[in-house]
């Protein structure tokens, strides 16, 4: 059995209304489709990737545009902001860091000081590399220290949030599962790799504890419902290496093992330097909601339920295909 977080229907207030930014990414599309409830009312941006989900109604807004996306604030209300769209890509991060910047950082604090003026709780949600990744195992008031632009820019955000609002939520996670759009998380790149035959290189000298961005969505609701306010992490319970992780992909779809190659992300050849051992401890999250979080194995389990049922197809129907420039 996967492990799934329900929301707790009891609490829903009869006038919620939740603006989601990055409804075409991974986490977004996922997290609408868990929100949707006849009791909510549930609006998701996109920008250039146009979707069209159950129970959410999405529009196009571009965030660079500051004065556009305030006006269209104004015209929605919502009382939750959950700012999930960012510059994910770390390479492109650290190759165009005034960009990157612009997105991650500016946008959030354009979208802050609305929530700020109008009263309205925002949700912001960040990453396990903000920290070094030497140690792992990092608490909710381990010190950060960014080790590349992505990172830096997600920390500058995180900061902005907590300076400027008492009615907050910073949500710290690393995340895998099935994407709307055409591209490819970890785990959606392990198993096209290892469907198709090929070798793929698992790296032993990394440590991590994702979350299926279903499970994240429920507790980032239950988070919302139930009060919780600051900084959280959430995480699921058994840090393991990126290798072991594929290795575990491997045995959860009856896939050959033997295709998982060894290899070393300190000796990979990527732009933006990576932190090694980002693993989170989320037992703050844990006691604040009174659950157990989730191994690494329920979670694979659950991704590939996902699949076997049908999700994973209507989410991809979802994506609109095309472009808007
Ligand atoms: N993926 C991970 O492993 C991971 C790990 C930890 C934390 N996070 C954080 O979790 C959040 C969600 O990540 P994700 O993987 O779901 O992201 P993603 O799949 O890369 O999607 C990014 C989203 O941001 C939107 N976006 C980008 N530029 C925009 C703009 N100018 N105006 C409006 N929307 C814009 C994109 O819209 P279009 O596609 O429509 O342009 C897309 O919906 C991010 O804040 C990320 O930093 C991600």
């Amino acid at each position: 059995m996967g492990f799934q977080v329900s929301p707790s229907s009891d609490i829903y207030s009869e006038f919620d209304h939740w603006v989601v930014t990055g409804a075409s990414g991974l986490l977004g599309a996922n997290f609408l489709r868990v929100a949707a409830h006849p009791k909510r009312l549930l609006t998701g941006i996109f920008n250039k990737h146009p979707l069209a989900l159950p129970g959410t109604r999405t529009i196009h807004a571009d965030l660079l545009c500051s004065r556009q996306i305030i006006d269209s604030l104004d015209d929605l209300k919502p009382n939750v902001i959950f700012h999930f769209a960012a510059a994910t890509n770390v390479d492109w991060c650290q190759a165009h860091q005034d960009e990157a910047t612009k997105m991650n950082v500016d946008v959030t604090h354009n979208l802050v000081n609305w929530a700020e003026l109008n009263g309205c709780l925002f949700v912001l949600m960040s990453t396990d590399s903000i920290f070094d990744g030497v140690t792992g195992a990092y608490i909710e008031t381990s010190t950060p220290h960014p080790c590349n632009h992505y990172a830096a820019t997600k920390w500058q955000a995180e900061q902005i949030v907590i300076d400027a609002l008492d009615e907050y939520l910073v949500v710290r996670a690393n995340i895998f599962g099935w994407n709307a759009q055409n591209k490819l998380s970890l785990a959606e790149w392990i198993l096209t790799k290892l469907e198709t035959k090929q070798e793929i290189p698992g790296f032993i000298d990394t440590t991590f504890a994702p979350l299926l961005v279903n499970t994240l969505s429920g507790l980032l609701i239950r988070m919302v419902e139930q009060g919780c306010r600051g900084v959280f992490h959430a995480a699921s319970t058994t840090p393991i290496s990126k290798h072991e992780f594929a290795l575990e992909t491997a045995r959860t779809f009856n896939l050959s093992e033997r295709l998982v190659l060894t290899a070393k992300l300190e000796d990979s050849e990527l732009l933006a330097p990576r932190p090694l051992h980002t693993w989170l401890c989320a037992d703050k999250l844990a006691h604040h909601l009174k659950i157990d979080l989730p191994t690494i194995r329920q979670e694979l389990t659950q991704f590939k339920r996902l699949r076997d049922t049908g999700y994973t197809t209507t989410l991809k129907y979802a994506y609109k295909g095309s472009v808007v420039t």
